[in-house]
């Protein structure tokens, strides 16, 4: 339901037309995303007029915006409203972005090699349950090809002037390397190099680096989790110091990605961590520094799905159906943290949408950010139901902001 009184005209149209050419695309989903995230994205950050028309569109009010400046270490962001990692890629639409009022994006997962993914359809929408489902496989022209580009498009590279940017390292199954034929061990070595290489190359680009230990999408991306983080954080936290060293600058921020807390009876045939797992990882996070947390990832368990169906079991799910998930990871992170005296901050992120009523606020994102997430991360709904999601949440947030003195967001 679209409540009338708090979104603009426009903004109302702009769902619908999004709406509509959602419907057109029902059956090519991943065509759809790429038309949005790459050719629309980069098609208005290009004309001052559509550029001008976006930042409209997407306004909140100055008494909104106030409420929503976050500062968290030091660094300012307008609002705690941010895009998850899997939409920007390859320097597509960055400004766009920007002018669509987000706080942060969060880049693709880089690989350090170029990789193709899996072949297509790879993408799926359930409509009937808000929820997607992918199996990606990170496709990606890869980091060292991106640092070319980035080179060679020098001014034209439009940077968001405001707004930090993140990227996400992964690992990747690339056509060089044959992890069928390796040990587990060879393959576990090669893949942290990997990730210090896909630093090094993409080290002048971001702000910050998320690590995405929780990529479900390639050969062992999942497998970072639990003790081996602490060989991963210390490789990275090295590479870090010694290419701020090189610069003359302090080493950058380093945030983790994690999978959802699994809700299988039987964790040993999980994919998703358990509590005992995120126990080790806090600790280790807690170890090396790292100052955020993102929660979560995709996830492959199918529980609370009407009727028990399962749809594309060996897919990756997201949007509403993992809202529950990441919600209770996102809880249990919190808890975990607060007694380990820590101040990591949390990012939340998982089936957040929104019912487009200020007075509904029972939607996952302000669940989350009531009590346990200092900052939310959207996708899935942007991405396949609305496009106008953060200009609603924002409107939300700054309203439960303005009536909630409890809150804990900080300025940290
Ligand atoms: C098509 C697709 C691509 C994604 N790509 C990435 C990625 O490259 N790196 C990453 O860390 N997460 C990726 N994600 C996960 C999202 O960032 C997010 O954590 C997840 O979808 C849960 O949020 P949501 O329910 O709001 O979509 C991807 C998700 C989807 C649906």
């Amino acid at each position: 339901m679209i409540d009338k009184n708090v979104l603009t005209p426009g903004q109302i149209k702009l769902h619908k037309s999004h709406q509509f050419m959602h419907s057109i695309f029902s059956l090519n989903p991943e065509l759809f995303h790429t038309l949005l995230a790459k050719k629309w994205a980069n098609l208005a950050q290009d004309n001052a007029y559509v550029s001008q028309k976006i930042q409209e569109l997407f306004a909140c009010t100055q008494e909104e915006n106030e409420l929503l400046k976050t500062e968290i270490f030091g660094q300012e962001y307008a609002n705690p409203v941010w895009l998850a990692a899997g939409f920007a890629k390859e320097f597509d639409g960055l400004k766009t972005l920007e002018n669509m009022g987000f706080g942060y994006v969060v880049w693709w997962t880089v690989t350090r090699l170029p990789q193709e993914g899996n072949k297509k359809p790879r993408i799926q929408r359930a409509d009937n349950i808000n929820t997607l489902f992918n199996w990606m496989w990170l496709p990606w022209s890869g980091a060292e090809a991106l640092d070319k580009k980035a080179k060679f498009l020098k001014e034209d590279w439009q940077r968001p002037e405001k707004m930090p940017v993140w990227i996400s390292l992964g690992n990747g199954n690339n056509a060089n390397t044959q992890w069928e034929n390796e040990s587990e061990e060879a393959f576990a070595t090669r893949k942290w190099e990997d990730l210090a290489e896909s630093l090094s190359a993409m080290y002048d680009h971001a702000d910050v680096f998320e690590v995405n230990v929780s990529c479900p999408n390639v050969h062992g991306g999942t497998s970072n989790q639990g003790l081996s983080l602490d060989i991963v954080l210390d490789i990275l936290q090295k590479r870090n110091k010694e290419e701020a060293a090189k610069r003359g600058i302090d080493p950058k921020t380093i945030v983790i990605k994690i999978s959802p807390l699994t809700a299988q009876s039987d964790p040993s045939k999980a994919e998703d961590i358990t509590l005992e797992t995120l126990e080790v990882m806090t600790d280790i996070a807690i170890k090396y520094g790292v100052k955020w947390i993102t929660a979560t990832n995709t996830s492959k368990e199918r529980n609370g799905i009407a009727n028990g169906k399962i749809l594309y079991p060996n897919w990756w799910m997201s949007g509403a159906m993992l809202a529950n998930q990441s919600l209770n990871t996102v809880q249990k992170l919190h808890q975990i943290l607060q007694k380990k005296n820590s101040d990591i901050i949390i990012n939340g992120v998982g089936g957040i949408g929104c019912e487009w009523s200020l007075e509904d606020l029972s939607d996952h994102g302000l669940e989350m950010y009531d009590e346990w997430a200092n900052t939310l991360q959207i996708y899935s709904w942007l991405v396949a139901w609305s496009v106008i999601l953060p200009v609603a949440l924002k409107k939300n947030l700054a309203m439960f902001k303005k009536y909630n003195d409890k809150h804990n967001i900080p300025n940290i």
